[in-house]
């Protein structure tokens, strides 16, 4: 008789922005085989319908601000699950290591012993300008690009202004006057942004203005989260570029 204990695994996916085509082949093959699937609220929940029949579902979503499972708690879910030689899928929207948390879960399984394996994922950071009209880089126009947080916690200012020609800020809904204030420091107010909210889903709204008047914009339109603010001359190149999807 084969006493040798099963060895769980944890794959930690990124599954890309709202819309399910866009995790990557590798990530659902290995969601399709997963025994357990924890995941957050951001993912698009069409995706689980590709979980097989038997497979247990935790969701540990955490929605602005509120969470439904603490880190600790996800961080030891996994590491019980693995421990139980199960399979694990961890679903992460967009990419597991872009301000997902990937990197302090992978460690801590990793400090345990426990087997894990990243899955990349398009990242929000990307996609949702790509979707909407805004490459981040363009030849003679935008050479560099800075990825923030937009979130100001109370202990904590807005960061400094990145130095780049693209800024882009995840996270950027709650604090974006803030956020706008720290970079007319180092930008004139005629500096061309966008807000894209729900970006890669049915719901999607892009706004874009200056950094005079994207605040008011914002706020008149009661923009929710999940939304990318994008700051930038690449921003123009959406009234040529962008085509509404099927
Ligand atoms: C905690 S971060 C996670 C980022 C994720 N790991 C990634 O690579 O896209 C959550 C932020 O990502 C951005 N985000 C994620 N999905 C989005 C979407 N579909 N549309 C717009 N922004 C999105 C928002 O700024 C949101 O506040």
């Amino acid at each position: 008789m084969n006493r040798e204990k099963k060895q769980g695994k944890v794959y930690l996916i990124g599954v890309g922005p709202g819309d399910p085509e866009l995790i990557t082949i590798k990530g659902l093959r290995f969601l399709k085989r997963a025994e357990v699937v924890l995941y957050d609220h951001l993912i698009p929940m069409d995706l689980l319908k590709e979980v097989s029949r038997s497979a247990r579902l935790i969701p540990v979503g955490k929605k602005h601000g509120a969470h439904s499972m603490s880190q600790d708690a996800i961080n030891e879910c996994l590491f019980h699950e693995a421990q139980r030689g199960k399979k694990v899928a961890r679903l992460k929207g967009g990419d597991p290591y872009v301000f997902g948390r990937g990197g302090e879960e992978i460690l801590f399984l990793k400090a345990r012993g426990v087997d894990v394996e990243v899955v990349p994922g398009v990242s929000s950071v990307i996609a949702v300008p790509a979707l909407a009209g805004i490459p981040l880089t363009q030849r003679h126009l935008a050479m560099t690009v800075a990825v923030a947080s937009g979130h100001v916690t109370e202990d904590n200012d807005p960061i400094p202004v990145p130095d780049a020609d693209t800024l882009v800020y995840v996270m950027c809904v709650s604090d974006l006057d803030k956020t706008v204030k720290q970079i007319l420091k180092k930008r004139s107010a005629g500096t061309p942004c966008a807000v894209i909210e729900n970006g890669a889903m049915p719901g999607e709204r892009v706004l874009v203005g200056t950094l005079r008047n994207i605040v008011h914009k914002s706020r008149t339109a009661k923009l929710v989260a999940p939304a990318v603010f994008v700051v930038g001359d690449v921003v123009r190149l959406r009234a040529r570029i962008f085509t509404k999807r099927a």
